[in-house]
């Protein structure tokens, strides 16, 4: 009887545990693969030895397909279109040149839930792919790769096709995803971005902003600390994605644009209901748009970081720059570098800065988060829970929010990952942490960097303001 009592109690406790692990892990980005095992080398050498030899051009010329319907626009680039009303979605393409003989077309949109439990095991996914506006599309299967929180609607989607033409060789006038059969007559047709493989980057820090401005966003002081920190770091570009801002940040916007700072891209989501719930789709598709960011700068900007506005990945120790920050955290020869979280506290509770509490500059006009919140909690979240990269766009295959999921080519991703210990750098995230048991201490570190931010800061609201006065 003590032992059946015994056993009882030990998996009441157990389901316990379990079902608070598993709510705990609802929280958490994961990588999830459907239908296909995602690694395209594979992929390709099974289709092979099960005897699927059908080239694109055979397929192709099995389509009645005779050129693009009439009723597709002329591609567009940045824009979302339908695959299958209420399914499937896709923003943009990109030809990827890293196989070498062949070109692989990365896809990026997004699906729901729903079709990655299994039931749909049976669907194909097939790119159609238009050299021109006349003539035959030439086929190919497409890889479909998703992730997301399990909790959400609609996840990340990104579709991989292998086209038997050279990079070097390959130009076309769009793509277009249809289901199943790979003969359907078309619902979308996106642009393709080719990239060139080159070793001459013409940037060497491209730092996305890692969610879309959101509708009505006018916080023009975060903005321009934002931008100003990242560029004493290192960043010499800039890329939004814009989902129906405030006009209020305008001016700003149109100032960085000139200097050739920012890039500016639109994000109009497809109309899936409610885009600004996160169990609908987290942070405004974040995980497409941080792909779609690395893909898009790939070969022209040599590292890319994707952070919130509310985020810095700082620089410690003896360090000015990122580029220092990883050499001396010894993560020189890696071509990716992840940095702890750190949350600052930013509400009333938490008491600001002697310092700048009662300068009117940095308190009041300038607004400038990083120099009068210096309550850092002391607890700092381990690898890589709530970490941000600094990749180098060429080894990217597939990105997470939190780290690279899958590295170009390499099975083992943890080789090319380098953990930044904390004497070397952090990220800095200026968010009230949630739970309760936060121990403040005070991290000042910031003020090291008071002069320069106040400086560029105060340049720019001023040149901004001196521009409008003058319209
Ligand atoms: C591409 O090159 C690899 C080796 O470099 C080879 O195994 C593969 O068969 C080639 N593919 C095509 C389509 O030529
Ligand atoms: C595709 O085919 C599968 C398996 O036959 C089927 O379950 C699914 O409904 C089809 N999907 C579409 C969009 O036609
Ligand atoms: C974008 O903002 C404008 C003005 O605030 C509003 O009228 C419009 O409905 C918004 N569109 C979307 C898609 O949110
Ligand atoms: C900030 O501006 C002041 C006044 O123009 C200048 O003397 C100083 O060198 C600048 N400091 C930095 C770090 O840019």
């Amino acid at each position: 009887m003590q032992k059946i009592c015994f056993w009882l109690l030990v998996s009441i406790a157990t389901v316990i545990i379990m079902t608070v692990l598993i709510s705990w892990e609802r929280h958490q980005v994961s990588g999830h693969l459907y239908p296909y095992e995602y690694d395209i080398f594979d992929q390709l050498a099974r289709r092979r030895n099960g005897g699927d030899t059908t080239s694109d051009i055979d397929r192709s010329s099995r389509c009645p397909l005779h050129s693009k319907p009439h009723f597709l626009d002329s591609p567009t680039p940045n824009k979302w279109q339908v695959v299958q009303e209420r399914t499937y979605y896709v923003y943009s393409a990109h030809a990827d040149p890293r196989m070498g003989n062949v070109t692989l077309i990365r896809l990026f949109g997004i699906m729901p839930l729903d079709r990655s439990d299994g039931a749909y095991q049976g669907e194909t996914f097939w790119c159609q792919v238009w050299i021109n506006a006349h003539g035959k599309p030439h086929i190919a299967e497409a890889f479909l790769y998703n992730q997301g929180h399990a909790k959400e609607k609609y996840l990340s989607a990104q579709w991989s096709c292998v086209v038997d033409i050279s990079p070097d060789k390959f130009s076309a006038l769009g793509v277009s995803l249809v289901v199943n059969n790979s003969c359907n007559e078309p619902t979308n047709l996106l642009s393709i971005h080719t990239i060139r493989k080159t070793d001459g980057y013409s940037k060497r820090f491209t730092i996305c902003v890692g969610g879309a401005l959101k509708r009505e966003y006018s916080n023009y002081h975060q903005l321009v600390e934002w931008v100003e920190v990242n560029r004493i770091f290192g960043a010499d570009h800039v890329v939004a994605y814009d989902y129906n801002s405030s006009a209020i940040i305008d001016p700003y916007v149109n100032y960085y644009k000139a200097a050739g700072i920012l890039e500016v891209i639109p994000w109009s989501l497809p109309n899936i209901g409610d885009v600004n719930s996160f169990s609908l789709i987290w942070n405004l598709g974040q995980i497409t748009l941080i792909n779609d960011c690395i893909y898009r700068n790939m070969y022209t900007s040599k590292y890319i970081a994707s952070l919130d506005l509310d985020e810095f990945i700082v620089p410690y120790g003896r360090s000015g720059s990122w580029l220092e920050m990883m050499n001396n955290a010894g993560c020189g020869n890696k071509p990716i570098a992840i940095v702890r979280n750190t949350f600052f506290g930013i509400s009333t509770k938490w008491p600001e800065d002697p310092i700048y509490e009662h300068d009117k500059l940095v308190h009041d006009v300038l607004r400038l988060v990083t120099l009068t919140k210096t309550k850092q909690d002391k607890y700092v979240n381990s690898f890589p829970k709530r970490s941000k990269f600094i990749a180098r766009s060429d080894v990217v295959d597939t990105a997470g929010i939190h780290n690279i999921k899958q590295v170009w080519a390499v099975k083992n991703r943890d080789l090319f990952v380098c953990e930044v210990e904390l004497p070397y750098g952090r990220l800095h995230h200026y968010r009230d942490p949630r739970w309760k048991d936060i121990e403040p201490i005070k991290n000042a570190f910031m003020h090291k960097f008071a002069e320069e931010i106040i400086n560029r800061t105060s340049k720019v609201h001023r040149d901004v303001i001196w521009l409008q006065d003058l319209q």
